[in-house]
């Protein structure tokens, strides 16, 4: 971080700057490697304010904070406004923002140095709908121009996503055969054991669809099925991945399977079903849990099952993305007709314990020939001596201040995002699920999304 800057934070909370240091120092120390002598620096940077966004007035204070701060420590004259508030907020702040000549258009940026530079940083969701999504763009681009936006899917941020682009392109061995004629499915699970929390209200209007499958698992499928961008920079990824979502066949009502979790137990521990969370209705229909098929209609993927899960109060968390080869079709060892030997499988596994994994045959130890499935493993903990890689956040806001959008979902990305999720949201709400809830907490999620594979001879990876 270069020596002058300010970071200041502004809630309805009252709260002096020392409250506020004192919280961020509880997060750091929980969530990083702290390291006393880098938080007294950055402590001093730490300002607070309390604010209400609807206010004229307070956003008139926060100008007049920033201009005091920016004078008396000489911050260069650029502004990040992360706005870590109900996306409902979005558009009236971000025109709060621009009337006290907060925020306006600034010039193409890309360098921490160049001065007079504006960025907006937004969370998920982005819009309810690819309606509500295109309402919000108009509103923010009045304001801003789109390299000026930052749509974090913090997904992006993680270590094992970047290194799956790593490990695609700078590597010659498994881009040949990246395609259909040696792919038989790809398999995608996020996993949470976690249930909605005190989010009861936020996720009965979301469910998981919009919370997940919307940004998380679409943006996971188009970093395994892009094809080669020409280089690692904002525009030739976005280019790329928004090239997939627009070759998604959009799934029938058979290839979509959603649940909502009952009462069950979760590590050793009994927990309450969806609809006894706090902030839900006694008969919610929202999903909890979801299971889909796509195809991406593409040279490359033609005819590859592509099939995502994700769910919550489920067995454990697990976040991974899996690519199944198909069996080889040389006679020697029958491996083609011998299905417990369809075991070449490479997945890049976010959480826990992140890393990349290659299953494959290999000969069991003895005088006979006999076949069996092993495993090598690249665990990040390992090769680079760390517990585990910093968070997904900490890369996103450098890159913010760095201007660098390659990570940041792009505007004709979350449109056409939508554009997938919206028929299978309308057509549950015209024709919700009658047998919620039909998965039990702490299980795999609900029997029809074991029968989606199962049905095609596959089945869900079961991680040991
Ligand atoms: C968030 C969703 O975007 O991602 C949450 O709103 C979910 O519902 C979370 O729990 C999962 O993130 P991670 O990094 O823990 O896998």
């Amino acid at each position: 971080m270069p020596d002058s800057f300010a970071v200041i934070g502004m809630a309805r909370s009252e709260w002096s700057d020392e409250e506020f240091r004192r919280r961020m120092r509880e997060h750091v120390e929980h969530y990083c490697d702290f390291d006393a002598s880098i938080w007294g620096n950055l402590e001093e940077k730490l300002f607070y304010m309390r604010g209400d966004f609807g206010s004229t007035e307070d956003i008139e204070h926060l100008r007049e904070r920033i201009e005091g701060l920016r004078s008396e420590i000489g911050i260069p004259d650029n502004l990040i406004f992360h706005l870590a508030t109900p996306p409902s907020l979005f558009g009236t702040l971000t025109e709060q923002l621009e009337r006290t000549g907060l925020l306006n258009r600034s010039a193409e940026t890309g360098d921490m140095g160049k001065l007079g530079w504006r960025r907006l940083v937004i969370e998920k969701p982005f819009g309810a709908d690819r309606a509500s999504a295109q309402r919000l763009h108009q509103r923010l681009v009045k304001v801003v121009d789109e390299h000026q936006i930052f749509r974090i899917d913090h997904f992006l941020g993680k270590e094992t996503v970047q290194n799956m682009l790593v490990f695609r392109f700078a590597n010659p061995s498994f881009e040949p055969i990246w395609n259909h004629h040696y792919i038989d499915q790809i398999q995608i699970t996020v996993a949470e054991d976690i249930g909605i929390n005190t989010r009861g209200t936020f996720y009965e209007k979301t469910g998981v669809l919009r919370d997940m499958v919307q940004n998380h698992l679409l943006q996971l499928l188009c970093i395994v099925a892009a094809e080669p961008p020409v280089a690692y920079d904002a525009r030739s990824l976005r280019d790329e991945t928004v090239k997939v979502l627009r070759a998604i066949r959009a799934p029938s009502s058979a290839e979509v399977v959603v649940g909502q979790y009952g009462p069950g137990a979760v590590d050793g521990r009994n927990v309450v079903g969806y609809r006894a969370e706090d902030q839900v209705a006694e008969d919610s229909r929202t999903a909890t849990f979801a299971a889909l098929r796509l195809e991406i209609q593409t040279g490359r993927w033609a005819g590859v099952p592509i099939y995502l899960r994700t769910g919550k109060r489920m067995a454990r968390k697990l976040t991974e993305i899996s690519v199944h080869f198909k069996p080889t079709a040389t006679p020697m060892f029958s491996v083609a007709s011998n299905r417990s030997l369809h075991k070449n499988v490479l997945t890049f596994r976010l959480a826990p314990h992140e890393g990349i994994l290659h299953t494959f045959i290999a000969k069991q130890p003895g005088s006979e020939i006999c076949l069996t499935p092993v495993t090598s493993r690249f665990l990040y903990a390992d090769a680079f001596g760390i517990k585990s890689p910093p968070r997904a956040y900490a890369w996103l806001i450098l890159d913010v201040m760095k201007g660098d959008q390659t990570l940041f979902a792009r505007e004709d990305w979350v449109e056409q995002s939508w554009t997938i999720v919206d028929p299978i949201v309308e057509r549950l709400r015209a024709d919700p699920p009658h047998d919620l809830p039909n998965y039990v907490a702490g299980s795999w999620g609900p029997e029809a999304a074991e029968a989606l594979l199962e049905r095609e001879g596959r089945g869900w990876d079961c991680p040991d």
